[in-house]
């Protein structure tokens, strides 16, 4: 495999976990056990993340959609979630990991949203790098968000219309203070982006595999980190532009 360059890996990776209930299928079983072991893939690639020095990883764990899905899958899931939450903490600690999430954190119930609270004070002050969840997260739901936060500020007279520019939005948005993502992975075959994070993936390098979640190994990873290491990012300029 191709050696990962250290001076240009991505500052921050997003990735859409998709392919559980197909891994369970093939593996003829019910699809919360896809999930299970696609949690065991949550901490391989948080690992392999922490060890190579990327600074931010945003997974889509739950998506404003999955509310749709049958109760006792969602029931399921955030209970994954949540022992998730209980049993990294330490390893979280250890490897000076802090725990963000983003999405509407109210709707996912008093039990979760007290691990997830209690999980982020405890992680507030690491530094090494940035694991953000986003739970019951819609792109178009956070810029929905942004933009009435932002006419509130305009009606309450702290802001002109003048003022509102793609700096303000951004730091209107559920992700303010992190970096755009700069590689977005996405599992399980589907080429979309899902309602995932719509403005801050403008100039976002995308990478997706066929590789169902629960499968998805270090090996896959520095993969697709290293495809990610070909790329030549131009954000509208020419080549020539970038070489001088
Ligand atoms: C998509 O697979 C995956 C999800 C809806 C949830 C992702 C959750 C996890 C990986 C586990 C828990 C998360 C953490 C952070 C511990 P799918 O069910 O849509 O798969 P399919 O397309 O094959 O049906």
């Amino acid at each position: 495999m191709k050696e990962i360059d250290p001076a240009k890996l991505p500052q921050h990776v997003a990735i859409i976990m998709d392919g559980n209930g197909r891994w369970a299928e093939r593996h003829a079983m019910g699809r919360i056990m896809g999930h299970r072991k696609g949690a065991d893939s949550v901490r391989e690639t948080v690992r392999t993340c922490h060890r190579i020095g990327i600074r931010y990883l945003t997974l889509y764990a739950f998506s404003m959609e999955n509310w749709l899905r049958p109760k006792a899958e969602v029931r399921a899931l955030l209970k994954l979630l949540k022992e998730y939450l209980e049993n990294e903490v330490q390893e979280m600690m250890d490897q000076d990991i802090r725990l963000v999430a983003i999405g509407n954190l109210d709707s996912l119930g008093e039990a979760i949203h007290m691990t997830l609270k209690e999980t982020m004070d405890r992680t507030a002050r690491n530094q090494g790098m940035v694991l953000n969840l986003a739970l019951s997260y819609g792109g178009r739901d956070d810029m929905v968000e942004a933009a009435r936060r932002m006419v509130s500020d305009g009606l309450a007279g702290r802001i002109t219309p003048a003022e509102v520019t793609k700096e303000l939005f951004a730091g209107h948005l559920s992700t303010a203070g992190l970096p755009d993502p700069d590689l977005l992975i996405r599992t399980g075959g589907e080429c979309r982006i899902s309602n995932f994070l719509l403005w801050q993936m403008a100039y976002t390098e995308f990478y997706f595999t066929e590789t169902l979640w629960p499968d998805f190994r270090e090996r896959h990873f520095l993969k697709a980190i290293a495809d990610y290491q070909q790329r030549e990012r131009r954000f509208g300029m020419t080549s020539e532009q970038l070489r001088t």
